[in-house]
């Protein structure tokens, strides 16, 4: 009978590896986020990969893209309970801070986070179903001094990658208060445009009329120009706020852009709102081999979320945060040639041979390697022939040999790659002998 062919596996849709030589840019990354992380005084919070599905709807907003078309929500195995794949990291920091009572430290409690997000997506240029995110916010503050703080955070991360063509547009939204206003005025001009939009914003100005101003359709990007402002509508208290912010911003020398259109696409988003764009527009295919989009890569995003401790703990919590997108600034680090990146190479091969050879070459490696030395060996091969093949493969200065005779006398042969001089040396002046040469 003939045997079924066995299914070859390969990631899931959208859901990348991240493989060995990229690890030294996401490295990278993460030594920059807690650089700033300590520079600015956030401590780390990880929070699980799995919520309940209800945090997300409660907090981003049932008419949100997010929760309407992008999470990945399942039953648990009782079937009782429905949990969702995190597809932001702000709502679940929030239910810890008032889970864990820090309402009751000293205020603000600043944390930040790395890790993995799941948005159920089209995959394309930048874009991913299991995605990275580096995240900062800022909880129980009022003060417009914080939003400035954030965007100043994010600018210090790139800045230290050597990312320098970042561009930020800041907006505000407006509160409880005013936003109702703004919302009557935008749908009433879009009902007298209704018959220039897409086809999912003449939904959206049902359930999410904000969304319009975010939608990419041509024709809606058009008419947006001519759309109401929310700067317009904003009480005394919001456009007070939101002017210190840019005062703040100018302050700590921050250029940003005033977008007025600029509105988020989570329902729990208050006053100012920011994102982070990429300035020339990425034209060439991403490492991943998928076309990066025309238009500008936004690389994080954030804002103000003074609403959302109320919308799940009944509590009043003042905040603001910002997220970067990791793949995409990854993809920045490569486009921008970053060097520097590769892992160094050994600088010493231990080749040996026999069964005593292997096990005092053992303990030289691990010696060689506690003094700071990059060590190579190929102690699964017993051939010296294809040990040195190895050794010259990886463009070592010396490779140190160690026999059944040498391992016998107590010595060892230190070889020369490029002359192929080869001396002799009690094996307990070796690492001496090494450390003394990698000196010269
Ligand atoms: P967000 O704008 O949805 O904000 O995401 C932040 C960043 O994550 C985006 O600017 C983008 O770079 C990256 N990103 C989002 N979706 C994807 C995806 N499917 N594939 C690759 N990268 C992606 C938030 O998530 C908020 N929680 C930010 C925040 C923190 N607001 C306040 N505090």
């Amino acid at each position: 009978m003939a045997r079924k062919p066995k299914k070859i596996f390969q990631s899931v849709k959208g859901m990348a590896d991240i493989l060995p030589q990229d690890q030294p840019y996401w490295e990278e990354m993460r030594k920059s986020v807690n650089k700033v992380a300590q520079m600015f005084g956030f401590q780390r919070i990880d929070v699980p990969i799995v919520e309940e599905e209800d945090l997300y709807k409660a907090t981003a907003g049932q008419s949100s893209d997010l929760v309407e078309k992008q999470m990945y929500s399942f039953k648990n195995r009782g079937g009782d309970l429905t949990l969702a794949l995190r597809p932001e990291g702000t709502a679940g920091v929030m239910r810890a801070y008032l889970e864990h009572g820090m309402v009751n430290l000293t205020q603000p409690v600043k944390l930040f986070y790395v890790g993995p997000f799941f948005r159920y997506e089209q995959p394309q240029g930048g874009r991913y179903r299991q995605f990275h995110q580096f995240g900062f916010e800022i909880l129980g503050e009022e003060s417009p001094v914080a939003d400035a703080q954030l965007v100043s955070v994010f600018q210090h991360v790139m800045l230290n990658l050597s990312i320098k063509n970042t561009e930020v547009q800041v907006n505000s939204i407006g509160c409880k208060e005013c936003r109702p206003k703004f919302k009557t005025a935008l749908v009433s001009f879009y009902r007298q445009n209704i018959n220039k939009v897409c086809k999912d914003c003449r939904k959206r100005i049902k359930t999410n009329p904000l969304r319009m101003l975010d939608c990419k359709d041509e024709k809606c990007s058009m008419l947006k120009q001519q759309a109401p402002q929310t700067l317009d509508f904003l009480c005394d208290d919001c456009r007070k706020h939101f002017k210190n912010v840019l005062e703040y911003l100018d302050e700590l020398s921050v250029p940003y852009v005033l977008n007025p259109h600029l509105v988020r696409g989570l329902d729990y988003y208050t006053r100012t709102v920011f994102e982070f764009f990429v300035k020339q527009p990425p034209e060439a295919a991403t490492p991943d081999g998928v076309v990066a989009p025309a238009a500008p890569l936004a690389i994080g995003g954030g804002g103000r979320f003074d609403n959302l401790a109320d919308m799940i703990g009944n509590k009043k919590v003042p905040a603001v945060g910002m997220a970067g997108g990791m793949e995409r600034i990854v993809y920045l680090m490569k486009k921008s040639g970053m060097t520097g990146m590769e892992q160094k190479p050994p600088q010493v091969f231990i080749a040996q041979l026999g069964e005593m050879g292997r096990k005092k070459s053992l303990r030289l490696f691990e010696e060689l390697l506690d003094k700071g030395i990059r060590v190579a060996e190929f102690f699964g091969k017993d051939s010296i022939k294809s040990q040195l093949r190895l050794a010259s493969k990886f463009g070592v200065k010396y490779t140190l040999i160690l026999g059944q005779k040498e391992a016998i006398d107590g010595t060892i042969i230190l070889r020369d790659m490029e002359s192929s001089i080869q001396e002799q040396f009690p094996i307990d002046k070796i690492v001496e002998e090494i450390k003394k040469r990698m000196k010269k």
